[in-house]
């Protein structure tokens, strides 16, 4: 864990780096634009409490799939809000061209 968000350690958890999602990202990703919007949300609002926010495009899919259960667990959060916040994950993924 740690220093997941890279070198500036100065930021709260590299907040400023989360992206934004668009609709060049919800057309990349092929998921409507709102339930993007909703994960971004989630994800700002309840993923930054316990440790750095784990930027998308530095998280393993697969470590992230792992962790989604548990960390919604810790968060409170329903099912829905768990969906939103991996299509999130997954489109900030595949808006940056990475493959899984
Ligand atoms: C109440 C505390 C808490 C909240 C809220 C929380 N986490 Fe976590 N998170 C942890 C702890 C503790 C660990 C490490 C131990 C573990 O796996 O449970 C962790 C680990 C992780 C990991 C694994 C990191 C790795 O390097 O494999 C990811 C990814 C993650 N969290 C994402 C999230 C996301 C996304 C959210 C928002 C839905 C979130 N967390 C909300 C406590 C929390």
């Amino acid at each position: 864990m740690g220093d997941m968000a890279g070198e500036d350690d100065g930021s709260v958890g590299g907040i400023s780096e989360v992206p934004n999602p668009d609709e060049k990202m919800a057309r990349a990703a092929g998921k409507p634009l709102s339930q993007l919007q909703r994960g971004h949300e989630v994800y700002m609002l309840n993923c930054g409490q316990c440790h750095q926010y784990q930027l998308p495009e530095e998280v393993d899919i697969f470590d992230w799939e792992d962790a989604m259960p548990k960390m919604i667990g810790h968060a409170g959060l329903p099912t829905s809000d768990e969906k939103a916040v991996l299509d999130y994950v997954v489109a900030v993924k595949k808006s940056k061209g990475q493959e899984f």
